[in-house]
Parts: C-alpha cells; sequence; structure tokens
C-alpha cells in the first residue's frame, strides 16, 4: 500500500547506524570525535571560521544570547513569523523582544521598517532565514554597523541558504542552526553555532561546558552550562555532512516543480525568492492570501488523497500567550516589556493565516511528486 506522502522524514542510513553504533561500542559517548569532525564540515560547509556544536537550535541560541553583550532590558528586534525559540532566546536572558513586521514577498524580516523601529534600547537585530529562504542580510549588516547593533542570525531552518553565492552563518556576529529531525540537516536533537569571531567562538566554547577554560578541567571562568553535544548524534550530524548537498538538490528539483505548477493556477503563489539568494527549501509554502480556499479545508483535502500538509505558523509569536502572559516571566519584575497585545505586525498575521506547507522531503520519489503536483491542481483550480 502506498505510504501517505509525509512532510517530515529523516533520511537515515545504514552509514549513519553504523556510526552511531560504532560510538556506542567504543563507550566514548559524550562530545568527541565525531562530533569535531562534525564541526570542521560544518565550519567549511558555512565558510565559517568556527562551528560549535550543541545540544540542540535553542540552547544555540541562547548560547549567542549569553556570549552577546545585551544587558536585561535591552532591545531585540526580531521577526513575529517564526518559531516560539527565536523570541523565547531573547526572554532568556532578560532581554526585550521588539517585533518588526515581515516583507510581503520574501516573509522574512523587513529591513525599511527595522531601521525605522530602531531606538536607543535597540541593541541588537535577530532575522530568521525563513523556511530556508535567506533574510536580507546585506541591508542588516549595513544597519548594525550604522548602529552599533548586535547582529545574531537564527538560521535554524537554512542548511543551503546562501546569499550571492555565500552561504548563511557568516554575515552576523553569530548565527545559530538546529539540526532537530525535521531539518535539512539533521542529528535528531541537535544545534551548531557558527561564527567568524575567535573571541565570541572561545566564549561559547567555555559557556556550553560549564563556563570551563579552553584547558578543561575544572577550572571554572564563568557562569555556564552544559550544552555539549552528545557524540551519538554528532555521528549522525557527521555523516549527515556528507550527503547534505544531494539531501538539498532533492528538494530543491521538487521545490522548482511546486512553483512551476503554482505559477500556473491562479490567486495562489509562494515565498519569492529575491536575486541573488538561493532558498534552503526547508519548507515549501503555499501562499492562499489571494485564493478562496483557505490552509484548513486545503489541509483535510490533501489529506484524503493521502498527503499530509499543515500548517506552520498560523500564530505569530507576539499572539502566543507565553507573550499574552509576559507579566508571569520571571524578567517582568525587572525588565519593562511592550503590551504585546497591542502589537500589530499586519502582513504577518496576513501570512500566518494564509500558509500551509506541502511535503518537500528528499525521500519523495517521482510518482509521490507528481501526485502532490496533481492534488495542488485538482484542490486550488
Ligand atoms: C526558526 C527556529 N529557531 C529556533 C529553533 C529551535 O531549534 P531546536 O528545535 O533544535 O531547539 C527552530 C526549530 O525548529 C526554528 O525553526
Amino acid at each position: 500500500m502506498a505510504r501517505d506522502i509525509p512532510f517530515v522524514d529523516p533520511h537515515i542510513g545504514d552509514e549513519e547506524v553504523q556510526a552511531v553504533s560504532d560510538v556506542i561500542r567504543s563507550g566514548k559517548l559524550v562530545e568527541g570525535e565525531k562530533t569535531r569532525s562534525f564541526e570542521q564540515k560544518f565550519a567549511k560547509f558555512t565558510e565559517t571560521k568556527h562551528a560549535i556544536a550543541c545540544v540542540n537550535g535553542t540552547a544555540a541560541l541562547h548560547l549567542a544570547m549569553e556570549a552577546s553583550p545585551l544587558q536585561p532590558g535591552d532591545e531585540v528586534i526580531t521577526t513575529p513569523f517564526t518559531f516560539i525559540a527565536t523570541s523565547n532566546s531573547i526572554l532568556f536572558t532578560g532581554a526585550v523582544p521588539k517585533f518588526v513586521d515581515i516583507d510581503k514577498d520574501t516573509w522574512n524580516l523587513n529591513s525599511e521598517l527595522v531601521e525605522q523601529a530602531i531606538t536607543p534600547k535597540t541593541k541588537a537585530i535577530m532575522p530568521v532565514h525563513i523556511f530556508g529562504l535567506p533574510a536580507d542580510m546585506k541591508a542588516f549588516k549595513d544597519i548594525a554597523e550604522d548602529n552599533d547593533l548586535f547582529l545574531i542570525e537564527d538560521a535554524a531552518q537554512a542548511h543551503g541558504a546562501r546569499i550571492d553565492g555565500t552561504h548563511v552563518g557568516g554575515f552576523g556576529d553569530l548565527a545559530t542552526f538546529s539540526l532537530y529531525v525535521s531539518k535539512n540537516l539533521i542529528s535528531g536533537e541537535g544545534g551548531i553555532i557558527t561564527t567568524n569571531n575567535d573571541e565570541l567562538a572561545e566564549n561559547i566554547i567555555s559557556l556550553k561546558n560549564h563556563g570551563r577554560t579552553p584547558k578543561g578541567g575544572y577550572e571554572h571562568i564563568q557562569v555556564g552550562y552544559n550544552y555539549r553535544m552528545y557524540d551519538v548524534t554528532g555521528a549522525i550530524a557527521d555523516i549527515q555532512m556528507n550527503k547534505i548537498d544531494n539531501l538539498l538538490e532533492r528538494r530543491k528539483e521538487t521545490a522548482k516543480q511546486y512553483r512551476k505548477i503554482i505559477d500556473e493556477i491562479p490567486n495562489l503563489g509562494y515565498q519569492q525568492i529575491p536575486n541573488g539568494m538561493t532558498h534552503g527549501n526547508y519548507i515549501f509554502a503555499v501562499d492562499t492570501r489571494d485564493h478562496e480556499i483557505k490552509p484548513e479545508e486545503a489541509v483535510k483535502k490533501f489529506r484524503e488523497k493521502g498527503i499530509m500538509t499543515r500548517p506552520i505558523y498560523s500564530k505569530l509569536s507576539y499572539q502566543q500567550v507565553n507573550f499574552k502572559n509576559i507579566g508571569n516571566w520571571r524578567w517582568a519584575k525587572f525588565v519593562d516589556y511592550p503590551d504585546y497585545n497591542t502589537d500589530n505586525c499586519i502582513l504577518a498575521e496576513q501570512i500566518a493565516v494564509n500558509h500551509f506547507e506541502i511535503p518537500v522531503v528528499p525521500s519523495l520519489n517521482k510518482e509521490e511528486i507528481e501526485k502532490v503536483k496533481s492534488a495542488v491542481s485538482e484542490i486550488f483550480t
């Protein structure tokens, strides 16, 4: 019987199984050889000086925030159209998320609006490469330099995303990637931070390992965490690096076919890719803003055809209950938060309720891709 066509399907082969088994048999389960090898491959892949692995993408964001010069109460400008970990990580250290609207075509943070939103309290910008499409990092880099702001790329979804041929991860002061099971490159749970700054790299290595000195041992020079990667998961990521180009190519080819079919359907759309940008194709999202069929109905119809689809961020970050109840957060006693109930990023709100993902995982075979394409045509024409 044909399988339901999935939107998450970890691409794990015999090599990963062998690598994990080797680590388990070696008894060296904590961060070690495999993780080091993965880090080296990832730095090469992203053309960055340092790549530092850790337990997951949220920990990577937390470490980035801890390593930044941000003080409690400082504002960090970010997008509300993202996974909640982006803004949560800003809250972790007492900084204050300031949400700015997204671009109507790319669905990424709008650089012009960011520039207008800067106040004396603004100390950092955190763009997200949403669904794998790079944010306008050249503009953000200029804005950050002109206004003396720290720049963190949330690249959790953006393995394979490039700007004028350069991989994301080195445009900001720091960048963070997730290796969660659904991502373009996986380890199950996992994260990695990239930077071209030696000092930041050294600090992050210490912060993720109990604030140790580079020598290791029981010398602790600052408060730190235990966010080390397991070598078992490092081994999976290490093998995945050998396949990443192929995995990305398959996603790219499928996404290209979807764009072609959607171009033929009136009033249906997708995220637009600006010139010079390469989409990592982590998620292929259909845009129903101008179509009478909305995501909820579409998802049901795809389901009847054995195709799994889903809306992603139908609630923006500031629409989540944790922001509605921000007064309950431990830092609320010490810093002033804006009234997030009055935030209204109009374009983000429209896209939030008017997009859903269709499967673009590398395991799709030719027939499955054709089945998804036919379903898109039938449901929306
Ligand atoms: C944009 C974004 N930021 C951060 C994260 C957090 O990564 P993790 O799930 O590995 O903690 C994710 C994960 O899905 C994400 O999509």
